[in-house]
C-alpha cells in the first residue's frame, strides 16, 4: 500500500533548496526509491515488517535510535500525538548546528496542528502540501526554543498503566490501559494451560503476564511482537518471570520456527489506519502451523471479525468460550 506521507516527505526532501546533505538520519524509516542515491543514509524503524523492507532495499539501519549529529534528520511519525512530539525532540537532539528537520504527516493525523507545534519551537517553518499530506521543514538557526523540546523529550519517559505496575511508552498498542478484549481473554483463560506457550502480537506483555499468573503448569512463554518499543516494555513487565520468558522481535505473518502446546493472541486487524483482516488471518494461520497436535489456540477478537472460517478451513475444533457486547473469545484445538 502506497504511503502518501512518505511520498510527500520525498518531495520535500528533493524540492527544498540546496543539494542533498552529505548524510541523513531517518526516524521512522521507510524505504523509497528516491532515497537510493542518498549518501550515508541511516534509518531507525521500530516495526519489524517495515524494518525488513528497509533492509531488503539495501539501506543501513540502526537497531536502536542512534546517537550522533546529522545535517538532516527526517521524521515520519505514526499516529500517537505524544510519540510524534517526542520524535521531534529526539530529531532535534540529533541535528547538527544549521541542520534541517524534515517531517511529513497525513492531514488526517493532524499535520497542520503539528506544523504549528514545530513553528512554535523553531520560529520559522516552510511547508508543502500534496497527497492530502503536509511536509514541513525547519532549519536550525540557533534560535530554537529549547524549553519546548525539553518538554517533548519528557514524553518518552515510561508511564504506568492505570491501577497497575505495568509500564508502557507512547505510540505502542494500548499504551494507556489494558485492552478490554485482552482483559476478556485473560479472565477466561483455562487454568489447565500447560507446557510451552506463545503469545503472538504480545504488545507490552499483558496476556503473557496474565497467563503466567493464572496457569502454574506453563513452563515457558515466547512473546512475539513486531514493535520493538512494545517488546522492550514487555521485557520490563515480565521481569519477575524472566526465567520462563523469551522475547522475539518478529513479524508473525512470516510464521514461527518453534512448536507450542498453546498459543494466545489478540490479533491486530489494522495496518496503519485501514482495517486489514488478512493480518489477523495470517496470525491464525501461523499459529495453527506452530501448534502441536492437541495444542490449544485462545484468541480474542471483535465479534464481527470472521476468523472462525480460518479455523474451519484448517479443520480445528473450536468453540466460543466467552463474549461481551464487543468481543468474543475463541478456544480451538488442533486435532
Ligand atoms: C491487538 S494488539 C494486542 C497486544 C497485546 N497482546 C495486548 O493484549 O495488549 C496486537 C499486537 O500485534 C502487534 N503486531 C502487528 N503486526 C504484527 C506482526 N506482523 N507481527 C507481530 N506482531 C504484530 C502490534 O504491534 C500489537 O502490539
Amino acid at each position: 500500500m502506497e504511503n502518501l506521507a512518505l511520498e510527500t516527505l520525498m518531495l520535500a526532501c528533493d524540492s527544498h533548496e540546496g543539494a542533498r546533505p552529505e548524510s541523513m538520519l531517518f526516524i521512522g524509516a521507510q524505504a523509497h526509491p528516491a532515497l537510493s542515491g542518498q549518501a550515508r543514509l541511516l534509518g531507525w524503524q521500530a516495526l519489524k515488517p517495515l524494518a525488513d523492507a528497509w533492509d531488503i532495499a539495501g539501506f543501513a539501519r540502526s537497531e536502536t535510535l542512534p546517537e550522533g549529529k546529522w545535517p538532516c534528520v527526517m521524521v515520519l511519525p505514526q499516529k500517537s500525538r505524544d510519540e510524534t512530539l517526542l520524535w521531534f525532540a529526539l530529531a532535534r537532539d540529533r541535528l547538527a548546528a544549521g541542520g534541517k528537520l524534515l517531517v511529513a504527516m497525513p492531514n488526517t493525523a493532524g499535520a497542520s496542528r503539528f506544523e504549528k507545534e514545530i513553528a512554535r519551537a523553531t520560529g520559522r517553518v516552510d511547508s508543502i502540501q500534496k497527497h492530502k499530506c503536509r511536509a514541513f521543514i525547519a532549519t536550525d538557526d540557533g534560535s530554537w526554543n529549547e524549553a519546548i523540546f525539553a518538554e517533548w523529550r519528557k514524553l518518552g519517559h515510561l508511564r504506568k498503566v492505570n491501577g497497575t505496575e505495568f509500564v508502557t511508552q507512547p505510540g505502542i498498542f494500548s499504551s494507556g490501559h489494558i485492552d478490554p478484549g485482552s482483559l476478556l481473554l485473560a479472565t477466561n483463560l483455562p487454568k489447565s494451560l500447560r507446557g510451552r506457550v506463545a503469545d503472538l502480537g504480545a504488545g507490552w506483555g499483558y496476556l503473557s503476564a496474565a497467563a503466567l499468573d493464572a496457569c502454574d503448569a506453563i513452563t515457558h512463554i515466547d512473546l512475539y511482537e513486531a514493535d520493538a518499543r512494545a517488546l522492550e516494555c514487555a521485557r520490563k513487565n515480565l521481569a519477575r518471570h524472566a526465567e520462563k520468558t523469551a522475547f522475539h522481535w518478529h513479524d508473525v505473518t512470516r510464521g514461527l520456527t518453534e512448536n507450542y502446546d498453546a498459543i494466545l493472541m489478540n490479533p491486530p486487524f489494522h495496518t496503519g489506519q485501514a482495517t486489514d483482516l488478512d493480518l489477523g488471518r495470517a496470525f491464525i494461520t501461523s499459529a495453527i502451523a506452530a501448534l502441536r497436535r492437541g495444542g490449544k489456540l485462545l484468541l480474542v477478537a471483535n465479534r464481527q471479525l470472521p476468523y472462525e472460517a480460518v479455523l474451519e478451513s484448517k479443520a480445528l475444533a473450536w468453540r466460543k468460550i466467552a463474549e461481551d457486547p464487543t468481543y468474543k473469545v475463541i478456544f480451538a484445538e488442533k486435532r
